[in-house]
C-alpha cells in the first residue's frame, strides 16, 4: 500500500474543544506531523451558527454549518466530534463510521448511552473510533484500560472523575463556606458551567463511570442502572465533621464487577480517609484508580477537563488512527477491549444491594431516650457501629443535638430499614445525612 502524504481532518464543533483542537495542531504542527510521519490539515470545521463571533475564526472556506458534509465528504480520512449532546452527534457518528472513516469523540453523554451501538457500528464499518477524552480528560485511562491492563481482569475501578466538583469540594474544605457560596464562585472563574446541573447532580461522572465499567468488566451497562448523587447537599459542617473523623469528602465514582455476577456502578458524596492517596487530589483535577492482583493499586492522576488536556486527548487519538494511514496498515476498528458480540451482558447490582462503611449524621431534639431510639434500630438490623459523636447545639436550635454514627460494614437495604424506623420516630429535626464511606475494598 502507497503510504498517505497528508492526513485531512473534519472537525465538528468549535467550542472550548475544538478550538483546542485547531489550537494545538497550529501550534504543535511540525512536531505533531513528524510523529505521524505525515502532516495532519484541518481540512472542514462545523459549527452550528455560522455568524456567530468567536474569539478565533477558522478560514470562512473551510467552514459550514452542515456537519453532514463532513462524515460524508470522501476526501476526510478522519472526523472529530467534539459538538456534545446526543442527536445529530449519535447520526453523524454512526454516518462517518458507516463511510469508514476514523472517528475520534470527546462525547461522553452520547457514549454512556448509545456506547454499544455505536461500538457496533465501529466493527461493522471497519472503522476506527476513539474516545480517550470523553473520560477523565487527558488521563490516558481508556488506552490503559483498553491496552496496557489488557493481561488483567479487573473488579475495580474508582475514582474522582469530575472536576468541577472536585473543585467546588476541595474550595468548601480548605475555606469552610457553603456549596453555593463556592459556585457562585466557581462559574465567575469558569470551573463551573453557567447551568451547572450535569456536574454538581452526579451526571457527568455517571456517564463517565458507565462507560469505565463497559470498559473494565467487557459488559454492556445501562445507564438508566447508574446510581447517582450530587454534591448539591453536602454542606460544609459535614466537611468539618468529617474531617474531624480523618476523613475528606469527594464525589466518587465506583465501579464493580461482583464475582462475575453483577456489575455495580454508582456516583457517591463519600467520606476518603485522609491516608489514602486520592485524598489529597484537589482542585480541578481527576484520578482514577485501577486494582487488580497483578498490577496492585494505579492511580492516575490529571487535569480532568479543560481545553488543553481535552484537546490533547483528543489529538492522541488522531495520532493513533493517523498512524495506521501513514503505514497503510489495515484500521484496528475494536474500540473495546473485547468484540461486541463476545461482550457479556451482567446485570446492574442494585444499590439495596450494595455493601459499605456509612457516615450517618442525626440532627435530633435533645430529649431522654433520643440516643437509644437512635442505636436500637442500627443494632436490630445488624448495623454495627464502629464510632459516635454527639454534639450539643448551640444558638437558633439549642434543643437538639447534632449525632454523628460511623458504621462498620453494612447492606443497604439493612441501613435503609433502620433510617425509615428511626425517621418514623419523630426524633429528628431533618432527614438524615448519609454518605458512604470508601476504603479498604477499594484499596485491596
Ligand atoms: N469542555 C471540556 O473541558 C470538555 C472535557 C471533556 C469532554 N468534553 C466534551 O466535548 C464535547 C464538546 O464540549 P465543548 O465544551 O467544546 O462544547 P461547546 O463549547 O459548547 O462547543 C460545542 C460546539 O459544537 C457546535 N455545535 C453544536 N451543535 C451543533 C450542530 N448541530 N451542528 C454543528 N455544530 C454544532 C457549536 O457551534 P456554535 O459555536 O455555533 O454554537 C460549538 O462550536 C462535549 O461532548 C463535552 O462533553 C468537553
Amino acid at each position: 500500500m502507497i503510504a498517505k502524504r497528508e492526513i485531512r481532518v473534519g472537525l465538528i464543533g468549535f467550542g472550548v474543544v475544538g478550538r483546542g483542537v485547531a489550537r494545538l495542531l497550529a501550534t504543535n504542527g511540525p512536531l505533531y506531523a513528524a510523529r505521524i510521519g505525515a502532516p495532519v490539515t484541518l481540512a472542514k470545521v462545523a459549527v452550528r451558527d455560522l455568524t456567530k463571533l468567536r474569539p478565533v475564526t477558522p478560514d470562512p472556506s473551510m467552514l459550514t454549518d452542515d456537519p453532514f458534509s463532513i462524515v460524508n465528504d470522501p476526501t476526510i480520512d478522519i472526523v472529530i466530534e467534539v459538538m456534545g449532546g446526543e442527536e445529530p452527534a449519535r447520526s453523524l457518528i454512526l454516518a462517518a463510521l458507516a463511510n469508514g472513516k476514523g472517528v475520534v469523540t470527546a462525547n461522553k453523554a452520547l457514549l454512556a448511552i448509545h456506547g454499544e451501538e455505536i461500538y457496533a457500528a465501529a466493527e461493522a464499518g471497519n472503522a476506527p473510533l476513539r474516545f480517550e477524552a470523553a473520560v477523565g480528560g487527558v488521563i490516558p485511562i481508556v488506552r490503559t484500560l483498553n491496552g496496557a491492563f489488557a493481561a488483567n481482569k479487573i473488579d475495580t475501578v474508582y475514582g474522582i472523575v469530575n472536576g468541577t466538583c472536585n473543585y467546588i469540594l476541595s474550595r468548601m474544605a480548605e475555606e469552610g463556606l457553603g456549596f453555593e457560596e463556592i459556585l457562585k464562585d466557581a462559574q465567575a472563574l469558569g470551573y463551573a458551567e453557567a447551568d451547572p446541573t450535569f456536574d454538581v447532580e452526579g451526571i457527568d461522572a455517571a456517564h463517565k463511570m458507565a462507560i469505565l465499567a463497559a470498559l473494565a468488566f467487557e459488559t454492556p451497562v445501562d445507564f438508566n442502572s447508574v446510581h447517582m448523587e450530587g454534591i448539591t447537599r453536602v454542606s460544609a459542617l459535614d466537611i468539618r465533621t468529617a474531617a474531624q473523623l480523618g476523613y475528606v469528602i469527594k464525589l466518587i465514582g465506583v465501579a464493580r464487577r461482583h464475582n462475575d455476577t453483577a456489575v455495580e456502578v454508582r456516583v457517591t458524596p463519600s467520606l476518603v480517609p485522609e491516608w489514602m492517596p486520592i485524598a489529597s487530589v484537589n482542585g480541578a483535577l481527576n484520578a482514577i484508580e485501577v486494582s487488580g492482583p497483578d498490577i496492585g493499586d494505579n492511580l492516575l492522576v490529571g487535569p480532568g477537563a479543560g481545553q488543553g488536556p481535552t484537546a490533547s486527548a483528543v489529538l492522541g487519538d488522531v495520532a493513533v488512527i493517523a498512524r495506521t494511514i501513514v503505514d497503510g496498515a489495515p484500521p484496528t476498528p475494536r474500540p473495546m477491549n473485547v468484540p461486541v458480540a463476545l461482550r457479556r451482558p451482567l446485570p446492574a447490582l442494585p444499590l439495596e444491594k450494595i455493601e459499605s462503611r456509612y457516615y450517618l449524621r442525626f440532627d435530633t431534639y435533645d430529649r431522654p431516650g433520643v440516643m437509644a431510639q437512635l442505636t436500637r434500630p442500627l443494632g436490630d438490623h445488624g448495623i454495627s457501629i464502629a464510632s459516635m459523636m454527639q454534639k450539643e447545639k448551640v444558638g437558633k436550635r439549642a434543643d437538639g443535638a447534632s449525632v454523628v454514627v460511623v458504621t462498620h460494614w453494612a447492606m443497604e437495604s439493612d441501613l435503609r430499614a433502620a433510617l425509615a424506623e428511626i425517621e418514623g420516630a419523630d426524633i429528628l429535626h431533618c432527614p438524615t445525612v448519609v454518605m458512604r464511606i470508601i476504603g479498604d475494598e477499594e484499596d485491596e
